[in-house]
């Protein structure tokens, strides 16, 4: 809640100095007046012997080297000072007794002092130096009005940034709130669906496990077998897929078939898989593997990774852009690229990649692709990241403990 600063009424024009001063005391409001040298005695006379003690008057002293004191003050400084070999000095001084501003004495000779008077000294009033001493008096008093207004001003608006800042966190404190029930809301959803959705195509993962039992003892082409690899490791891939969804929306983790496996072998039998998708008829997959290394991995989860991997980064390129799967180990690690050369990530979006829910492809994709990716690789020991450039394209990296024999 902001405290508004009580702007009082000032004493009404033509009022005696000491009732200035006493209203500015009563009222809190600084009174520092810092006089040059030269303009000592008329600032006496304006304000009289008494007065001047209670007003807090500091001389500027003449020798240029000496340290302001701390500000705000009013300065009443002379007009042929501030071209002298004081400048520098009194500019100081003024700076330091910002929001409080200089009165000059001295009249404004010509348009330039005036000028300089006003640019480079911030003065409050240029005013001649014959000036009667009740008007100096009161010109002295509203300049300490201006300042006490300037500070008032400053603390409201000091006060509103607090307020304004106050409120962007309860916002953004709101927001999270908002995103953390819509979550739980869509991850409830996503349960119900998966479990139906698993129920109905059980059946046909039965069939599909019986009719390549039986195909098995026959007489099979190369190419038959291999079409028939295929539609069996996407089936136990989509199987796993299913089962990760599941876990997902239950937050509960699933258990692993874990074996040891070259990730040669496994890149190259998901590329063979993906080469079959209509997102990738028209685009080369270029490999670049023979790493030879091996993991201990669950295969069927690898494979719904990579294939994952594959699909974005199709879509993210252009029809006829190639898309490069390399392999790669050290002596503790090895790992799968999947670059491309489409439209990259922005900084923001990289920052919400493995944030359940988070697609750019509206009603195509559900954005839990990279999020059950993570949480797939994470569980059997190593880590997904990704390096994106917008305009230049995508790398995602699979790193994975190696596995020696
Ligand atoms: N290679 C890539 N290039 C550019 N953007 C990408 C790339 N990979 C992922 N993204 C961005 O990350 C988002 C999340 O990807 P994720 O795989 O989690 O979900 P999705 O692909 O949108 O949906 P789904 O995987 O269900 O099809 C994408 O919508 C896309 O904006
Ligand atoms: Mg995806």
């Amino acid at each position: 809640m902001i405290e508004p600063t009580p702007i009082v009424a000032p004493p009404s024009a033509g009022v005696a100095l000491p009732d200035v001063l006493a209203y500015m005391r009563r009222h809190a409001l600084p009174l520092r007046l810092w006089v040059s040298a030269a303009l000592q005695a008329p600032c006496e006379r304006a304000l009289g012997a008494d007065l001047g003690a209670q007003a807090n008057i500091t001389v500027i002293p003449t020798a240029a080297d000496t340290t302001p004191p701390e500000g705000p003050a009013v300065l009443l400084l002379a007009l042929d000072e501030l071209h002298g070999p004081l400048r520098e000095s009194l500019l100081s001084w003024t700076h330091r007794a910002l929001p409080g501003r200089p009165i000059i004495q001295g009249g404004a000779r010509n348009r330039e002092t005036l000028l300089d008077a006003i640019n480079v000294w911030h003065a409050f009033r240029v005013v001649p130096s014959d000036l009667a001493a009740p008007l100096l008096a009161d010109t002295i008093y509203k300049a300490h009005e201006a300042l006490a207004l300037d500070l008032a001003l400053g603390r409201c608006v000091d006060e509103l940034r607090g307020e304004v800042a106050r409120l962007s966190g309860a916002l953004a404190e709101l927001r999270a709130t908002q995103e953390r029930l819509l979550h739980g809301e869509r991850l409830a959803a996503l349960g119900q669906m998966t479990g139906m959705l698993m129920q109905r195509v059980q059946q046909h993962f039965t069939s599909m496990a019986e009719f390549t039992a039986a195909l098995a003892p026959l007489q099979q082409t190369p190419q038959l077998r291999e079409v028939l690899d295929h539609s069996v490791e996407s089936t136990h891939a989509m199987q796993a897929l299913l089962q990760d969804m599941l876990a997902l929306a239950e937050n509960r983790s699933v258990e692993l078939a874990l074996r040891q496996e070259l990730v040669d072998d496994l890149v190259q039998r998901t590329v063979a898989v993906f080469r079959r998708d209509p997102l990738a008829r028209s685009r080369e997959v270029e490999l670049d593997c023979g790493c030879g290394a091996s993991v201990r991995v669950d295969r069927h989860r690898i494979f719904h990774v990579l294939l994952n991997l594959l699909r974005n980064a199709a879509q993210a390129s252009p029809p006829r852009q190639p898309l490069i799967v390399r392999t790669g180990a050290g002596d503790d690690s090895a790992w799968i690229e999947v670059e491309d050369h489409g439209c990259g990530i922005a900084p923001e979006a990289l920052q919400q990649l493995f944030t359940p829910f988070f697609t750019t492809k509206g009603q195509d994709g559900t954005g839990l692709g990279l999020r059950m990716s993570r949480n797939a690789i994470e569980r059997q020991g190593g880590t997904l990241t990704c390096r994106s450039a917008v305009g230049r394209g995508s790398c995602f990296r699979i790193e994975l403990p190696r596995q020696r024999d």
